[in-house]
């Protein structure tokens, strides 16, 4: 007996929005009692800005949660808590290592009603943080969209997170058009499948232009020295000044130290949606061989493997999650165009879904490099530079080096051994990672021509570039005499920058 397809409902999913809520998230919470809360968050940038957010929020009273009704207000307390929070801790000269009470007690519980961790994720700054200009007009359209709540105020960060919620609302009809297409995989009726692939196809184009118009009004700059530092996490930021993480208090001005992994688009369902109901499969970084025995078929496909993306579950609203899970069960789609190979029409619409989620994957590698990379590798150039060793230096933002040999691969073993977690994703480099989703999202194209295309080695002449130089030989730094490797701070994780990174021409 197979497993019964996911109903969206089940999940809080809508078959028009997708992962976005159906509700449209609230501007402001109706019950009065929040009103601090909210005078707070509508002078966020004021107050970092002049630095006396903390001020503030030091004496602010814990409120209940009591009062909160509807999913729609739980989310929108999520929202404004998420945002005092990273404001808190990210605010000032130096970070702040304890979260207090009146963010942190609400926050918790918040947080364990709508199952998602206490620390901004992607659901708290994109999924639940937008309002559409006009009623009438859809949100899949950026000219029709708004966010809530920023922390600096500016158009870059706006829209940097809209892009994503633009993305969100245009991929969702994907969602039911894939569940209809693994129905009808089980009735055999090819036909229907290739026609739900030939849409996922055209959709996926549509997300890859919508990615593609980050760069309009989201400066890399703006984005990796203002934006990225309130984004970060508390896992791994020894070197920012979180050596613990964050002391989340409780009444008595105790609690306990948490660390959490910074906000990513990593954590957006429907790119992992994607993978899964294409039967792709992420290996840990390194790792080369594509894995599929024969016995693996419909409902008992093999898990993820790739720890980083698995982890990055965790950070998606629990019931999200779970449908990834359960859709992982039913997942047949690549199956049932494998045991159709003679079908051209069904194999070239399964093709096209490939190439189509690997361009996007594509825009996705040239986009860090020009937000991360690169700002990340002036830093460093900066670091170098006799005046900066007498500067200090703003941790948050700053570009940290480890002493070679305490690299952690992505499933934060050190040196191969198990159990040595400590560093989480630092180690592995960031766009070899990326590079290597990309390549596996083509892995299991069927038609000869389109693998070969797919597997094309990428141009290794002119790596340097133009503007930013050529990159420097090896991720190793020398400094007194001993070798460094320059971690590069990324969103959800730490990485360590690429000997191969070469500019954002040349993926
Ligand atoms: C300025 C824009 C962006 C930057 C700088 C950026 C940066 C990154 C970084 C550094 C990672 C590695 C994981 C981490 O440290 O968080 C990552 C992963 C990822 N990002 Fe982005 N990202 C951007 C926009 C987007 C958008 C708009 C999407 C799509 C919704 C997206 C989807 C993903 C996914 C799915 C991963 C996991 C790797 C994969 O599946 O290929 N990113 N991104």
């Amino acid at each position: 007996m197979l497993p019964p397809i996911p109903v969206l409902a089940d999940y809080g999913i809508s078959p028009t929005h997708g992962f976005l809520p159906d509700v449209l998230p609230l501007t402001r919470l109706p019950d009065p009692y929040y009103n601090k809360w909210e005078a707070i968050v509508a002078n966020l940038q004021a107050l970092i800005l002049s630095k006396r957010l903390r001020g503030v929020i030091d004496r602010l009273p814990v409120l209940s949660t009591i009062g909160l009704e509807h999913d729609a207000e739980w989310r929108r307390a999520y929202v404004l808590l998420c945002f005092m929070a990273h404001g808190y801790i990210w605010g000032g000269d130096s970070p702040s290592e304890r979260l207090p009470a009146s963010i942190s007690i609400p926050l918790l519980q918040v947080s364990e009603h709508l199952e998602v961790p206490p620390v901004a994720t992607y659901a708290a700054v994109c999924l639940w943080n937008f309002k559409p200009l006009f009623m009438d007009e859809d949100v899949d359209n950026l000219e029709n969209l708004a966010t809530l709540t920023t922390f600096t105020g500016s158009l870059d960060e706006s829209w940097f997170y809209l892009v994503s919620v633009a993305m969100e609302a245009r991929g969702a009809p994907i969602i039911p058009l894939m569940l209809t297409a693994i129905a009808a995989a089980r009735e055999d009726d090819a036909p229907t499948v290739a026609r739900c692939l030939h849409a996922f196809a055209e959709r996926l184009d549509d997300l890859t232009a919508l990615l593609g118009r980050l760069h309009e009004s989201c400066d890399p700059h703006i984005f990796y020295h203002r934006i990225r530092p309130f984004l970060a996490g508390s896992k791994n930021m020894a070197e920012a000044g979180l050596p613990n993480g964050v002391l989340y208090e409780d009444e008595s001005g105790n609690g306990t130290f948490r660390q959490y992994a910074g906000g990513s688009n990593a954590q957006s369902s429907l790119i992992q949606f994607f993978d899964i109901v294409l039967g792709i499969e992420h290996r840990p970084t390194g790792d080369k061989g594509p894995s599929r025995p024969e016995a693996e078929r419909e409902g008992r496909g093999p898990a993820p493997k790739h720890n980083f993306i698995m982890e990055m579950r965790r950070y998606m609203p629990g019931p999200h999650a779970r449908f990834l899970s359960d859709v992982q069960a039913v997942a047949n789609i690549r199956d049932y165009v494998e045991l159709n190979r003679d079908n051209r029409e069904l194999c070239v619409a399964y093709d096209a879904c490939l190439s189509m989620l690997r361009a996007l994957r594509d825009k996705h590698i040239a986009i860090v490099t020009r937000y991360i990379v690169l700002p990340s590798r002036e830093v460093r150039a900066r670091s170098r530079s006799p005046e900066a060793t007498r500067r200090k230096v703003n941790l948050a933002t700053a570009s940290r080096r480890q002493p070679q040999g305490m690299a952690f691969d992505a499933d934060g073993d050190a040196g191969g051994k198990k159990g040595a977690n400590l560093k989480g994703t630092g180690g592995t480099a960031l766009i070899s990672f990326l590079k290597q989703a990309r390549d596996e999202t083509g892995e299991p194209a069927i038609e000869e021509w389109t693998k070969r295309f797919m597997s094309r080695a990428p141009r290794t002449e002119g790596q340097g570039d133009f503007f930013a130089g050529k990159a420097d030989e090896g991720a190793g730094l020398q400094v007194q005499g001993q070798t460094e490797e320059v971690s590069v701070p990324g969103l959800a994780g730490t990485w360590t920058m690429d000997d191969e990174v070469g500019g954002i021409c040349n993926y």
